[in-house]
């Protein structure tokens, strides 16, 4: 049996797919891929994603500033995104954020503007939300329990938190995705997190082209590949990777309006 496999988290714009995108989709569709959000990480990269969004019936994509991205986001950027959330394959705004991990980013009150800006844009347009925490856990939290109370809702995109942290999520209407890392060796957290998550809140993505899952750790990781995630967190609650696939590809078209 075909496995429905739907990956709520990838980046096909960046240049490692520059020599063969056009062949990695068509590939993609005949491994059974039935959805992917291609997901933009500035204004420009959106506009990007909504090109090959249009050029393939089961791409969608998101449009957002990554917390990476501020230090080098413009005025008007918010009306851009505003613009590019009309498309109609444009199903979130994303990827959208907070990451305190490297020393050169931009500081954090200029990283809740962008952030703060686009859940507005949330709670206008009715998407959801696409989030990356890193290193980043409590202002996290605190900036998704806002944006809960303005009607938002979405992800938190390769969840790597606790299972505790999950649960508050969970409590505030968020859904979480899991990639490739559940299936490294030392991922003891996140199995925990995999084993515990309500299945109706579990989705599954790549990030790609980082975070390949096992026996593919360190290439390039593409959405045929989440098979591989989707057989090792079946495996760790003890059903079936179709029945897994089968809802979580529910939970994709649900959380993202795909009909
Ligand atoms: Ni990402």
């Amino acid at each position: 049996m075909e496995l429905k496999l739907f990956d709520v988290h990838a980046h096909y714009q960046d240049e490692r797919f520059d020599g063969d995108r056009d062949e990695l989709f068509e590939k993609m569709r005949a491994d059974g891929v039935r959805g992917i959000v291609d997901s933009g990480d500035s204004a420009e990269s959106s506009v990007k994603c909504i090109k090959t969004a249009e050029k393939y019936d089961f791409v969608y994509a998101a449009a957002g500033i990554h917390p990476l991205n501020v230090k080098y986001a413009k005025d008007g950027d918010i009306d851009k995104i505003r613009e590019l959330l009309k498309h109609p394959k444009v199903v979130a705004v994303g990827e959208i954020g907070l990451d305190y991990h490297y020393e050169d980013t931009a500081p954090k009150e200029q990283q809740f503007y962008w952030l703060r800006e686009q859940i507005k844009l949330a709670a206008e347009t009715g998407k959801p939300i696409v989030f990356h925490d890193r290193d980043a856990h409590e202002d996290s939290f605190n900036v998704l329990k806002e944006a809960s109370k303005m009607g938002v809702g979405g992800i938190l995109h390769c969840f790597s938190g606790s299972v505790e942290m999950m649960r508050e999520i969970i409590k505030i209407g968020f859904s979480i995705s899991l990639g490739g890392a559940v299936t490294f060796k030392n991922a003891r957290k996140t199995a925990e997190v995999a084993r515990e998550v309500p299945l109706d809140r579990l989705l599954l993505e790549t990030d790609c082209p980082y975070l390949s899952p096992e026996p593919f750790r360190g290439k390039r990781n593409y959405s045929s590949l989440i098979k591989y995630t989707a057989q090792k967190i079946a495996d760790i609650k003890g059903i079936s990777v179709e029945e897994l696939c089968d809802v979580v590809y529910k939970n994709s078209i649900k959380i993202f309006g795909i009909s």
